[in-house]
């Protein structure tokens, strides 16, 4: 009867879980997917302790670990700003790494415990799954470490390369496997070991040369590796409800990062080698930058007040700066001003706009914009050409023709915005400092372009007062 129960139950949340990733594909029903992945954890965590065989002593471990993670996620993930998600996902993807690595340790050193045979004497298939999910583990704890590291800052962003790297990683990834497979031969300790060590090794390695513009996309593919090493997991201790987690979670980050790939029209292995990326833009102040082009035009926020509200149609592109400025409820509150005035508003997202995929449309959403007013790329794209204002605040990167008309240029292929079709283009930032890539935007320099240096919030915000005169 209690294994009855518990396989129901897992099948339940198992349904549950792919009802989560159907309703995260799109913002209007997101919340609710969110809604359902916390019901099937829910269910998955009390199917679990009612297992039978779990004891009381197992019971208070789980509810301890559960009681300890779950306030220590919670407490970070309140504090954590939106802005730093990116960085925060790839520090909880090396724990779930590294989780990979101790269930493998605790099935080697325990086999009984998880019906998989004895000490010295534990059946060859486990021995297969126990050391995939360690090797994929443990790469998973050191390169989301380290993508860790490059998206917060606390290293260089820039790419580390050195000669001969792609072969040291080939040799070191052709001697994983032999030590697999001597491993699952002899299951000796000191193997088990040495996978890890090396894998830990391989993990730092992979993602070193990796630049903080493709970090997005790496951890996106680190997730997906989680989620196998999870699933490997599965395998081992017999628990069909991780297997069926762990490939939703390695499918869905593998098509994530495919996704993200298109929208920098990048080769994934062009990605996973590396090499490709800088810090990000500099801090430069107005008028840094332009060399010896023509002098930037710089604008009022009253100008612009005044050019909008005589506009018919105006294209509104977020950006990364929106998001540091947190200047989304101040738009939505200027789109709605522009309404009432006849102007036809709407809002065009590009699918890699801010730091990490769906930024934009969360705090679109957040700020109660109407779903019907938010485009994405392929359709608002041959609009720009009629419409008289294309907005750009806080976005770069996504409107720089580099990425249509120069070669050499780090972007080039990337589908952007073309905001310079509009009439006129405003830009709002800081100053002149470069996007993520560290590319600069010639688009600045054009005829038709009034730049509204400021931050993102209070420009937006002085343009409200505007309107509202
Ligand atoms: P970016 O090209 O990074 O440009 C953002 C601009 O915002 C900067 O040039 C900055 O200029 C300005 N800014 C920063 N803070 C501001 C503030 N408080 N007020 C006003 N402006 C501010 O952003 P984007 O156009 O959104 O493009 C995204 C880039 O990030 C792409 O290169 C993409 O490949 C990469 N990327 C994307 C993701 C995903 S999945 N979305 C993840 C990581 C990286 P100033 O300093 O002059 O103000």
């Amino acid at each position: 009867m209690g294994q009855t129960f518990s396989t129901l139950a897992y099948l339940v949340a198992s349904v549950l879980f792919i009802m989560a990733l159907r309703g995260l594909s799109h913002p209007e029903t997101s919340r609710q997917g969110n809604i359902f992945g916390m019901v099937g954890m829910g269910i998955a965590v009390v199917a679990t302790l009612l297992k039978p065989g779990m004891g009381a002593g197992g019971i208070a471990l789980v509810i301890a670990g559960i009681a300890v993670g779950g306030t220590i996620g919670a407490v970070v993930a309140n504090r954590i700003q939106m802005t730093s998600l990116p960085q925060l996902v790839a520090a909880f993807h090396s724990l779930v790494g590294l989780a990979a690595v101790f269930v493998a340790a605790a099935a080697f050193y325990a086999p009984e415990s998880f019906g998989i045979g004895h000490a010295g004497d534990i059946h060859g298939s486990s021995l297969v799954e126990m050391s995939l999910g360690l090797a994929i583990g443990a790469i998973t704890f050191s390169g989301s470490v380290i993508a860790f590291a490059k998206l917060d800052g606390r290293m260089s962003g820039a790419p580390i390369l050195f000669k001969g790297q792609h072969w040291l990683n080939l040799a070191l990834g052709i001697l994983m496997l032999v030590l697999v497979i001597a491993f699952v031969s002899s299951g000796s300790p000191l193997l088990f070991w040495l996978i890890a060590i090396l894998a830990f090794a391989l993990g730092f390695l992979l993602i070193i040369p990796i630049g903080g513009a493709d970090m997005p996309v790496v951890v996106s593919m680190l997730n997906s590796y989680s989620g196998w090493a999870a699933a490997g997991i599965g395998f081992t201790i017999g628990n069909l409800l991780l297997i069926v987690t762990g490939a939703l979670v390695g499918a869905s980050g593998a098509i994530l990062s495919y996704i993200m790939c298109k929208g920098m029209n990048r080769s994934i292995v062009n990605v996973l080698l590396g090499g490709f990326g800088t810090t990000g833009g500099g801090e430069a102040g107005p008028g840094a930058g332009g060399g010896d082009r023509a002098p930037v035009k710089a604008g009022s926020p009253e100008d612009a007040a005044y050019i909008m509200k005589n506009a018919q149609k105006i294209i509104v592109v977020p950006g990364y700066g929106m998001a540091v400025a947190q200047a989304q409820q101040v738009l939505r509150e200027m789109g709605e001003l522009l309404k009432k005035e006849g102007v036809e508003v709407t809002y065009a997202i590009h699918p890699v706009a801010g730091r990490m995929p769906g930024h934009m449309n969360v705090l679109l959403a957040e700020a109660n914009v109407p779903y019907d007013d938010v485009k994405e790329l392929e359709e608002i794209n041959p609009e720009f050409a009629e419409a008289d204002v294309a907005f750009v605040i806080g976005a770069n990167d996504v409107t720089n023709p580099a990425a249509k008309t120069d070669k050499s240029s780090a972007i080039y292929g990337m589908p952007i915005l073309d905001v310079e079709r509009a009439k006129t283009v405003f830009f709002i930032k800081r100053g002149m400092a470069s996007g993520y890539a560290g590319v600069d935007n010639e688009l600045f320099f054009r005829p038709n372009t009034m730049m509204l240096f400021g931050d993102a919030k209070k420009v937006t915000q002085e343009i409200v007062q505007a309107l509202q005169r």
